[in-house]
């Protein structure tokens, strides 16, 4: 590095601490409910929260009510909410479609552990949307990626799945490896280790999540050379989104679908977060390439907790025939039936991904713009109604790429668009911003013109 160089870097540098200091004093001078609240939620809730994402800095956010496409905090503050619930409210808050339905459904038993006929409906519609013909349901995302990658290995009767470096698939034993590892836990990048991404699970079964690159078929196809007759199939994000958005290349998906099957091994779609968010089908129908399974859950339920396992026929005759035992007490739960059916054929609608659209595009357009008027070193990635800002000149492809990119600015940006009313999912660099079916063209603006302020403050020397 040049000295000039080095010393764009410190001034840069110093900057960005400069504003992310001054932005967190302002954010939490608006909040003094919620730094009691979070003060007095450690008395009796671990970390004071109710999920680990949720200990963010400089303090959690403490919500009181949602509506269309805002929602409020303990304090009165108003903002436009594209955290959507880490991509769960699709629906946007209190849709009137959801909340008659849900209503109407308390009112005839929350409960039941049997089938009801919205179970049916639920059904059929997802298997004409992603091309699957049978289904189950499950109640997180982490349950139904366990459920998938049990069945990948009962079918085949082999214990070894791949997994991508960077992308999440919830918190169970299997896929909490290399989630999001750092450089000195990761490996080489043409052979990633599988490093574990939690405590509390034993090395062995870490070791039987061997571990591929996004975009790279040679690293999967020497992986199932290596272990011949060993792998039971593969799960990923086929759009990761765990890591920002990162998008398969030309042939990715259609080529991992070759490999696998020339092995005799299974291919499961980890769609809880692109499911019905990129656009009505997923991925899955946006690429035309069919897994053997598909995950979903989030923006499923419209906000009510609900997760689907699609599979092929001949997959899902092993669960039909008692060959996986797929159970669980709130499977099916009829609230969440009743939600979905209301989501699937009343919210998520051909009008509202057209909707959804236009302002993918606005939001795109419009934060590129102040991105390239001030120098940012930095990029819109989107994917129907998500998207998010990389800030890195290149585009990234994998996770080694994603590592790369300097998570401050990300921070900072949040801390602007907070302050100034629009609430983007925290964690910076991972989450994306979730466009819902109610959100409107003046939403989008007061996102373009916080992005505006910020690029200004923050521009032109970035990291990256
Ligand atoms: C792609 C993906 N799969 C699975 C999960 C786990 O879902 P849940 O948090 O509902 O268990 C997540 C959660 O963020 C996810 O992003």
């Amino acid at each position: 590095m040049t000295t000039e160089a080095s010393t764009d870097t410190k001034l840069a540098d110093t900057k960005l601490k400069e504003i992310i200091a001054a932005q967190e004093e302002i954010f939490v001078r608006r909040q003094p409910k919620s730094q009691r609240l979070a003060e007095q939620a450690k008395q009796h809730l671990a970390g004071g929260v109710t999920s680990s994402w949720q200990i963010t800095a400089p303090q959690p956010v403490w919500l009181s009510r949602g509506r269309g496409s805002k929602v409020t905090d303990v304090d009165g503050n108003e903002y436009v909410d594209l955290h959507g619930g880490y991509g769960a409210a699709l629906a946007g808050h209190a849709h009137p479609a959801i909340a008659k339905a849900v209503a109407e459904q308390a009112q005839n038993g929350t409960h039941f552990a049997q089938p009801t006929p919205d179970a049916v409906a639920v059904a059929q519609e997802l298997a004409r949307r992603f091309g699957l013909p049978i289904w189950r349901f499950a109640n997180s995302g982490t349950e139904a990626t366990m459920d998938a990658v049990h069945l990948m290995r009962s079918i085949t009767g082999r214990d070894l799945i791949i997994k991508i470096e960077g992308c999440y698939h919830g918190h169970h034993d299997s896929v909490q490896v290399s989630v999001a590892p750092d450089e000195q836990d990761a490996g080489p990048q043409e052979k990633p280790r599988s490093a574990p991404s939690s405590s509390g699970i034993p090395r062995a079964i870490t070791d039987l999540t061997l571990i591929a690159t996004f975009n790279d078929l040679d690293g999967v196809a020497r992986l199932l050379e290596e272990n011949e007759n060993e792998i039971a199939g593969m799960i990923l994000e086929p759009v990761m989104m765990n890591a920002g958005i990162i998008k398969p290349e030309p042939g990715y998906l259609a080529g991992l679908k070759e490999l696998l099957h020339r092995h005799q091994a299974l291919l499961t779609f980890d769609e809880v977060k692109t499911g019905l968010t990129v656009g009505p089908g997923g991925v899955t129908r946006n690429e035309n390439v069919q897994p053997d399974l598909i995950t979903l859950a989030k923006s499923l339920g419209g906000g009510v907790s609900v997760a689907a396992i699609g599979g092929t026929a001949q997959i899902m005759a092993h669960v039909a025939d008692g060959g996986y035992e797929m159970v669980g007490t709130f499977n099916g739960n009829p609230l969440a039936m009743a939600a979905t059916r209301a989501m699937l054929t009343e919210v998520a609608t051909p009008e509202a991904y057209q909707n959804i659209e236009r302002l993918r595009q606005r939001a795109a357009a419009g934060i590129q713009d102040a991105i390239n008027e001030n120098g940012l070193v930095a990029h819109v990635v989107t994917a129907g109604a998500k998207g998010c800002v990389v800030f890195s000149a290149e585009p990234v492809t994998n996770y080694r790429g994603f590592l790369g990119v300097d998570d401050r600015y990300s921070h900072a940006h949040w801390l602007y668009q907070h302050n100034g009313g629009v609430f983007l999912p925290p964690w910076g660099k991972i989450e994306q911003w979730l466009i819902s079916v109610q959100h409107n063209e003046a939403d989008i603006d007061r996102l373009i013109e916080n992005f505006a302020v910020f690029a200004r403050a923050a521009g032109p020397a970035t990291g990256g």
